[in-house]
């Protein structure tokens, strides 16, 4: 029996922390194994807020790298980015003829974008588009995303539907897939980590960065455990082991924060030497991911032939 079909893509920001990794990219590994996917690269999307040649390059080389480093294997996973298939804009502009502006207005995303900045592009308005062309045209059973991005898989199923009434049945609808939070990876503040908040441990941090960003852990003695550093380190160590260590090295915040470091630098070394190997060769890299471009192409082209057919406009 075929496998069924993944599809996700990924907005090329700047550095991964832990929380990213655990939170997505590991997923995307993981879930690999099970299903025929396809990951992408969004860099139309990322143009609504990266304006910088210099800087889109380096964002997208960067997140390819990344995805490399972890383990994403080319074999299982068709890696590709989302401006090598121009199908993924033409089908956006036939989606924005059916789709009502009161309707895309009711965007959390958009509505959270207006609240800041009235100036709102229309990009970032007509986002959730472009994002059910990206999925509607390789026709996935699952889409993977962070619970944030539930709203948009239910704007494509319903954009799937509107186009299926009018022409004909031509789109799956397809599942999202709400990635378990693994309980909201905290940052060295006990905050949810994030860029905005100052707070990471990057995924690629070489071993000094890694030390200062644990000695930085702020430790919280009101419970029994310093439930900062615990938090972070049940990432990397079974709990069982972590409830004897703590209980051992009670009030020795210094030994238990040694421990903590040798355990990232376990899971975080090998990630970073191998992101040092693959930025060796980034045309062997960019290879890749135009090999996958290739072949995304050809099932986003069928479609595409597909919807041109249905609309009435594939007259020769
Ligand atoms: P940031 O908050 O650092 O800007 P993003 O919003 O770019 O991170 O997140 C990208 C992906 O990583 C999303 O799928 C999100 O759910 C996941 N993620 C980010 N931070 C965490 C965290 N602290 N714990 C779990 N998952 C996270
Ligand atoms: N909107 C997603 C995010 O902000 C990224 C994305 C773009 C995406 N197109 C997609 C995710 C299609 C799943 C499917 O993270």
């Amino acid at each position: 029996m075929s496998k069924k079909i993944l599809l996700s893509g990924v907005k090329p920001t700047g550095r991964p922390h832990l929380g990213n990794y655990f939170g997505a990219m590991k997923q995307f590994v993981d879930l690999s194994n099970d299903y025929d996917s396809y990951i992408f690269i969004a860099d139309y999307h990322a143009l609504n807020f990266i304006q910088n040649k210099e800087e889109m390059k380096e964002n997208i080389i960067g997140v390819l790298l990344d995805y490399l480093a972890v383990g994403l294997d080319p074999k299982k996973v068709t890696l590709y980015k989302q401006s090598d298939i121009s199908e993924h804009t033409e089908l956006t502009w036939i989606f924005d003829t059916l789709t009502t502006m009161p309707y895309l207005m009711r965007a959390h995303a958009f509505k959270d974008a207006e609240a800041k900045n009235k100036e709102i592009v229309i990009g970032t308005f007509n986002y959730p588009m472009l994002m059910a062309a990206d999925i509607l045209l390789y026709g996935p059973d699952v889409v993977p995303v962070g619970a944030d991005q539930k709203q948009h898989v239910e704007i494509t199923r319903d954009t799937a539907e509107k186009f299926n009434r009018i022409f004909g049945d031509t789109f799956k609808l397809p599942e999202p897939m709400i990635m378990k939070e693994v309980a909201v990876v905290p940052g060295t503040d006990g905050r949810k980590m994030s860029k905005s908040y100052n707070n990471t441990i990057p995924l690629f941090a070489e071993y000094e960065e890694i030390k200062k960003s644990v000695m930085g852990i702020v430790t919280d003695s009101s419970g029994e455990l310093p439930q900062n550093v615990y938090a972070i380190h049940k990432l990397v160590r079974s709990e069982d082991e972590l409830k004897k260590i703590y209980e051992e090295k009670k009030g020795s915040y210094k030994e238990i924060k040694e421990l903590l470091i040798e355990d990232l630098e376990k899971l975080i070394g090998p990630m970073r030497e191998r992101r040092k190997e693959f930025e060796k060769d980034i045309p062997k890299a960019l290879a890749i991911l135009k090999a996958g471009g290739e072949k995304a192409k050809k099932i986003a082209e069928a479609k595409m032939d597909e919807v041109r057919e249905k609309i009435g406009i594939n007259l020769y």
